[in-house]
């Protein structure tokens, strides 16, 4: 059966208007990525990681701290970490600030996450992953999600053991990204297991991996049964994808567009982490807004080596003349920013799931 990707689904009583979920991506999901996905379609935003360690040693490296907004709802905030009571005091933090769903990672396949025994780790430490679970849970009046991998070996079924065990525990819904921690983000996410998983539980599933493309949504929602899919590398530096999946082609977007897009995608994050960490951070983003065919290959060369993102600003818009009038209009429709909580937790550097 066909599902609608513009219709909506529940999280207990969360309303989600889209069957499209933006994946949580540490050094990625900053604030301007979760606005730009929630303008292009997707029905739910998730941060990054967020560190429980950061609560109880404050030493975490980071590249800043956690800014929400009213107009990114619904938002859920992800937590990691594997000491129930310390999250638990995490997922307060973060339905205080607004959150409407505490999400708990137990996918992070990272060395450095893994061998605190957060993440993945606890895909198969069933006792205290469920226990992380229910201490989250009864800490916290808004729905708490979880984001799993299958497992941690190449072939592990530990997903669909746990599942149940972390719903009866207290979680309101379960993402499943069917890769192990070991494969990383080598071969395919196998969604047969996704589709098992929905057998399972009672409470919705969401279906991440390997989402690049509307015909692959539909087919994942038809043949696992899963209430919505979540979409991360294919959203990177192409808000356009989003808008496809949901809403069908709408052709490529023009120079102007993407050079908005990216001039816009800039200033907020240099207002969410200040222009020194903001500088290195965007690097990454240049090729993902001006590849695929957009710019010709040099130009990211060349915006890569400006030493100031007021030269690439500069660059950019000599690159692509109309992009001036597409940013007005953008900003003159952004949030004030007076509701904007910045919270006492940390965005890790060490991402994944
Ligand atoms: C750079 C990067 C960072 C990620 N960080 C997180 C994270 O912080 N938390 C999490 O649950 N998953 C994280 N993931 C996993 C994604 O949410 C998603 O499950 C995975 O990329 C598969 O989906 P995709 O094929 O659409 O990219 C990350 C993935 C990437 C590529």
């Amino acid at each position: 059966m066909q599902v609608d990707l513009r219709s909506p689904w529940w999280i207990r009583d969360i309303e989600v208007p889209t069957r499209l979920v933006l994946a949580p991506m540490a050094g990625v999901s900053v604030q301007a990525f979760r606005r730009q996905g929630r303008r292009f379609g997707a029905g739910l935003v998730c941060s990054e990681m967020v560190s429980c360690a950061g609560l109880q040693h404050g030493n975490e490296r980071t590249l800043g701290y956690l800014r929400i907004a009213s107009d990114e709802r619904p938002l859920a905030v992800q937590i990691f970490g594997s000491e129930p009571e310390v999250m638990a005091e995490a997922a307060r933090m973060v339905e205080d600030a607004g959150a409407d769903l505490v999400d708990v990672n137990f996918g992070c396949p990272v060395r450095k996450v893994t061998k605190t025994g957060a993440g993945a780790t606890l895909l198969e430490d069933s006792e205290r992953a469920c226990a992380v679970v229910s201490a989250v849970a009864e800490a916290v009046a808004v729905p708490v999600t979880v984001k799993m991998r299958r497992g941690l070996e190449n072939g592990s079924r530990a997903c669909l053991e746990l599942g149940p065990r972390l719903v009866d525990a207290g979680a309101a819904s379960l993402t499943l990204h069917p890769r192990s921690a070991k494969q990383m983000y080598t071969g395919e996410a196998d969604h047969s297991l996704t589709a098992e998983l929905v057998e399972r539980v009672e409470v919705p599933v969401v279906a991440s991996g390997d989402v690049t493309s509307r015909a692959r949504a539909q087919a994942i929602l038809a043949t696992t049964g899963a209430a919505a899919v979540m979409v991360g590398r294919a959203a990177q530096g192409n808000p356009w994808a989003l808008r496809e999946i949901v809403e069908g082609d709408a052709g490529p977007p023009a120079r102007g567009e993407v050079v908005a897009e990216l001039i816009l995608f800039m200033r907020e994050t240099v207002r969410e982490l200040g222009e020194r960490r903001a500088t290195g951070f965007l690097k990454k983003f240049y090729g993902w807004y001006l590849g695929r065919g957009r710019f010709p290959r040099p130009f990211k060369q060349e915006l890569v080596q400006l030493e100031t993102l007021d030269e690439v600003e500069q660059r950019l818009f000599a690159a692509a003349p109309g992009a001036a009038e597409v940013l007005e209009r953008l900003e003159a429709d952004l949030p004030s920013g007076e509701d904007d909580v910045v919270l006492d937790l940390p965005i890790s550097i060490y991402g994944g799931g």
